[in-house]
């Protein structure tokens, strides 16, 4: 296959057709065996691991793909030991570090941020989150578990629940969905956390058939896949807000005894309350497995952009 992914930036999920989307996978099963074995692939390759906000799966993952790669890692996980606190703007940071390092994993809370740093950098940027925006590595991943749990993606029935209004993952996981064929999709979101219109008309416009509730008790029995996020209490404009949704919606063992026998429910994580810990033994309560998938998905990005495989 002629796919080129060497030297490319990663922004955003729309700019990977679907082929691309496939070839990332098929990639990332060829990793599994490595995770253990270890490789050299990336020896002598040093990541960036830029993290402006926090992060604990995303940032791990990257730099545990890369060690697993043969290569190394340079960073920071809370920008205040940076010189953003003296006052850089992220253009020089990114300036700086693209002499430092042959690949930029980057989280920061300004949407928009990382096709700045791309901008800027001559080396390949990964967006980890930009704001409330995009997350294309946590979309990677999360087709990834679809794929291995589900056998295909096509012609699958998938639920969203929670903050669908902020939650990043979910935008771009939707815009990942609408590549796909015959999918169907529920939205299931109070009032003040539903989708955002334009990523419901995006998927419309892609043939999605959608479905938009309030309740996961009424809409959790046809489902394929129960995609349940976090309130995103970091972008509220306030605290009263927050407060006010807070606790809205949860899936308990009640709520999963309603559910299809091979239903499977993730998250991208972290969770606060909107799983109850009883669910967690549940054989369909796939989302550690899933958090797990970011090193496979990550290692074959990291190792596809350095040109280090095809
Ligand atoms: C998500 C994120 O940061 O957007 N976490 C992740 O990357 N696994 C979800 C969240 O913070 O709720």
């Amino acid at each position: 296959m002629n796919l080129n992914f060497k030297g490319r930036d990663i922004i955003n999920i729309e700019e990977l057709s679907r082929k691309e989307l496939d070839h990332i996978l098929s990639v990332s099963d060829k990793m599994l065996p490595l995770i253990n074995k270890g490789s050299t692939l990336c020896k002598g390759k040093v990541l960036a691991s830029l993290f402006f906000e926090p992060s604990t799966r995303t940032r791990l993952s990257f730099e545990s793909a890369m060690s697993r790669l043969g290569g190394s890692v340079i960073g920071f996980a809370d920008p205040t030991v940076t010189s953003e606190k003296k006052g850089e703007v992220l253009a020089d940071t990114i300036r700086t570090v693209d002499g430092y390092a042959d690949i930029i994993a980057m989280r920061h809370p300004q949407e928009g941020s990382a096709k700045v740093a791309a901008d800027y950098a001559k080396i390949p940027v990964i967006n980890g989150g930009d704001g409330g925006h995009h997350h294309p590595t946590q979309t990677i991943l999360d087709i990834f578990t679809i794929k291995k749990e589900k056998g295909e993606i096509d012609g699958l029935n998938i639920g969203f629940c929670g903050d669908l209004k902020y939650g990043r993952t979910v935008h771009s996981l939707a815009y990942a969905l609408a590549k796909y064929k015959d999918i169907e999709v529920t939205c299931i979101a109070p009032k003040a956390l539903e989708m955002p219109r334009y990523v419901v008309h995006h998927m419309e416009k892609k043939g999605i058939h959608i479905i938009e509730k309030d309740g996961i008790e009424k809409s959790i029995k046809g489902l394929d896949v129960l995609y349940a996020t976090r309130i995103q209490k970091e972008r509220f404009g306030s605290e009263k807000e927050y407060t006010d949704i807070k606790g809205s919606y949860y899936i308990d063992k009640n709520i999963m005894s309603k559910a299809k026998n091979d239903m499977i429910l993730m998250h991208p994580l972290p969770r606060v309350d909107e799983i109850r810990y009883d669910v967690d033994g549940d054989k369909r309560a796939v989302y550690f497995k899933q958090a797990h998938y970011g090193i496979p998905t990550r290692m074959a990005l990291i190792a596809l952009l350095l040109g280090a495989v095809k």
